[in-house]
């Protein structure tokens, strides 16, 4: 078999092939500088999770000293993924860019707090809010309002300054707070969700049971505050 050598191709052709090439190196380089930029602003989202997961840890260790009392179990954190954000960005009808990311999504950044009673929710929600470099953007109590198919947390968009080489830039976070039984209740529906191929049937069938679960982890969230305080008045009395 014989490769076309020089010569082979007329100079026209040649013309047309170096300018295509131009042009999709040219393109290529825009890209690869809007990937660069893109790799910066992901950064400072992640840069703007820890500040947010430090906070909470802070206020956690605090009151586990002197309190001897952690009102947060957990925290996972996330930073949405390029297709999610883009599929997001489409899904809104805005336009898929840098600056559209920043202005359109409030949930590039994930942080979820798990708390052992409904009630740590509140104080943990309050301490972040109440600190002077928190901004409070959105708050949807979904404890209060729960959703109709059941889903309970409570979740608040914050906005946090973070400091690099030469500027301030303050970054958005969407802060989930919920109980571990609400926690638990949500993985499974969301695993719901995302099941393809289930019927109609199946899926109210569930829908419906999913829905029971959640008065009753609700209802057990509420009586496991009230044997807390229970404890906790023991304990007063122990100690006297
Ligand atoms: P999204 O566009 O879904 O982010 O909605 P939103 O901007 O109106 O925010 P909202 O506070 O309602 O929900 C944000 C996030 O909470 C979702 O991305 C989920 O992680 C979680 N969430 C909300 N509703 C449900 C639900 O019904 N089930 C589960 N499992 N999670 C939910
Ligand atoms: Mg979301």
């Amino acid at each position: 078999e014989q490769k076309p050598g020089p010569g082979t191709y007329p100079n026209a052709v040649l013309k047309a092939t170096e300018g295509l090439v131009e042009t999709i190196s040219k393109h290529s380089e825009d890209a690869l500088l809007e990937l660069e930029n893109f790799d910066l602003l992901m950064m400072r989202y992640d840069s703007a999770i820890r500040e947010v997961r430090t906070k909470l840890e802070i206020l956690n260790d605090e009151l586990s000293l002197t309190r001897d009392y952690s009102p947060i179990s957990s925290i996972i954190s996330r930073r949405k993924k390029p297709m999610s954000i883009y599929q997001k960005l489409l899904k809104q009808e805005n336009e898929i860019s840098l600056a559209s990311i920043e202005e359109n999504l409030n949930d590039v950044a994930g942080v979820r707090v798990i708390c052992p009673f409904i009630d740590d929710i509140y104080k943990v929600a309050k301490m972040l809010v109440q600190q002077d470099d928190i901004t409070l953007i959105r708050v949807k109590d979904y404890i209060r309002n729960p959703k109709s198919n059941g889903y309970r947390s409570y979740h608040m968009i914050v906005q946090v300054p973070v400091f690099f080489s030469s500027e301030k830039k303050p970054m958005r976070v969407e802060v989930q707070i919920r109980t571990v039984a609400m926690d638990f209740w949500a993985s499974l529906e969301h695993k719901m969700k995302y099941k393809k191929g289930l019927s109609e049937e199946v899926i109210q069938a569930i829908t419906d049971d999913l829905a029971e679960c959640a008065a009753t982890i609700s209802g057990t969230d509420m009586r496991m505050m009230g044997i807390r305080d229970r404890i906790n008045e023991l304990e007063k009395y122990n100690e006297i």
